[in-house]
């Protein structure tokens, strides 16, 4: 087991890492004292195989487990689904102390989140995440959001949970192509910050798909610890928390092109990481040996790094309409070395252009 401490200065917090948390969960409950009944949001995926345990849990510890269950899928994340929520806690005298836990994946965290951020101005949040993609990155930072019909968590806040809780053994049930996306944030990591942890997914790729609480505790506590420490020191996304965005300037393109269909999120990073390790190569910062060592290693996690039915063009309008292309700048996170970036926002057109016709299939 791990626990790593997040600190943002106003507020700190636990995510613990491991196997079999329920113990860990109920010790975290007998030290606080919040209102009598607890929300719990999660999916139509999730809450038939877990909800009755984690509800067991809150109800040994003296609480009165309330659920709600939206439907799996992004569609979930809307201001629609969130006034549902609104209504029931309400309805159910959800107070200024009354802890909303969240029980899912990235969807379910932000918008249990969002819930929590806006409701009553703000109540305790719990995340208990389910997907490798929210252990490693969505369930770790605070930023939590719904979507509107005109762009992704556009309609958001900062708001860090209580703890956060993530349990190896939840991901045994989780798809295989959900475990994969979790990897495109993963390598993305170790690109920015760690050139060993690169070392160790090289010598682990492909046990990837066996669940092992030995080797899937330290993936997720390196990765966690990675942002966790950017987070720490820039929690509302100045310049340095921006690194985190490595891969994802031509990977959300990818997804806004494909109408997100085609790729979910992280096979999208994968290939929004060869572009940027591209740009790096044509620019000279890094050597052509590094950019086929993560392009191989991306293919030995079965992620896809070259993308279909996308344009040049249609990617560079998506890039240029994305929220955080300021002033029709566009910043490039750029590897100088495996382990180490930098932001460029000048680099010369033709180079993107290549880059980005390297990863069209
Ligand atoms: N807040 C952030 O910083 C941040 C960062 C990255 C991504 N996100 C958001 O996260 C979302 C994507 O997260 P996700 O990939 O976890 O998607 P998700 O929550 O939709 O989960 C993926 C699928 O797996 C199912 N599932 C989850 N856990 C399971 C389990 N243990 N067993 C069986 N099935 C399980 C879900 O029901 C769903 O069908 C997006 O909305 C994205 O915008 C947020
Ligand atoms: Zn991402």
């Amino acid at each position: 087991m791990e626990k790593i401490r997040l600190d943002v200065g106003y507020t700190n917090y636990d995510i613990t890492i491991g196997q079999n948390l329920y113990d860990e969960i109920k010790r975290f409950l007998a030290g606080k004292k919040y209102s009598e009944k607890v929300l719990i949001i999660s999916d139509s995926n999730v809450f038939p195989l877990y909800g009755e345990k984690i509800a067991k849990i809150f109800n040994e510890a003296g609480y009165i487990a309330v659920n709600y269950v939206v439907d799996a899928g992004e569609g979930a994340k809307s201001l629609a689904v969130a006034d549902s929520i609104y209504t029931k806690a309400i309805e159910e005298h959800i107070d200024r102390k009354s802890l909303i836990i969240a029980l899912g994946g990235g969807v379910v965290g932000d918008l249990a989140g969002f819930i929590a951020a806006t409701y009553l101005r703000g109540v305790p949040f719990l995340q208990i995440s389910t997907s490798l993609l929210s252990a490693v990155d969505s369930s770790v930072g605070g930023k939590v959001a719904v979507n509107h019909r005109l762009g992704k968590n556009l309609i958001g806040a900062f708001y860090q949970p209580e703890a956060v809780f993530i349990d190896t053994d939840f991901l045994k049930t989780l798809p295989k192509r959900e475990i994969k996306t979790g990897f495109g944030e993963i390598v993305k990591y170790g690109v920015i910050m760690d050139a060993d942890f690169i070392d160790f997914l090289e010598q682990n790729a492909e046990k990837i798909f066996d669940i092992d609480e030995e080797l899937y505790t330290p993936i997720i506590a390196k990765s966690v610890k990675i942002k966790a420490d950017v987070v720490s020191k820039d929690e509302r996304e100045g310049d340095l928390r921006r690194i985190l965005n490595f891969g994802h300037t031509v990977g959300h393109a990818v997804e806004k092109q494909t109408n997100f269909k085609v790729y979910n999120h992280g096979e999208a990073v994968a290939i929004g990481i060869i572009a940027a390790m591209k740009i790096s190569e044509k620019l000279n910062l890094i050597t052509n040996e590094d950019f086929i060592r993560v392009e191989k290693l991306l293919e030995r996690l079965k992620l896809p790094i070259k993308a279909e039915g996308v344009t040049l063009e249609g990617i560079k309008r998506s890039m240029m309409s994305d929220k955080k292309t300021v002033n029709g700048k566009i910043n490039f996170v750029l590897p100088v070395k495996i382990g180490e970036v930098i932001v460029k926002n000048d680099v010369p057109e033709s180079v993107v252009d290549n880059a980005i016709e390297y990863v069209i299939k």
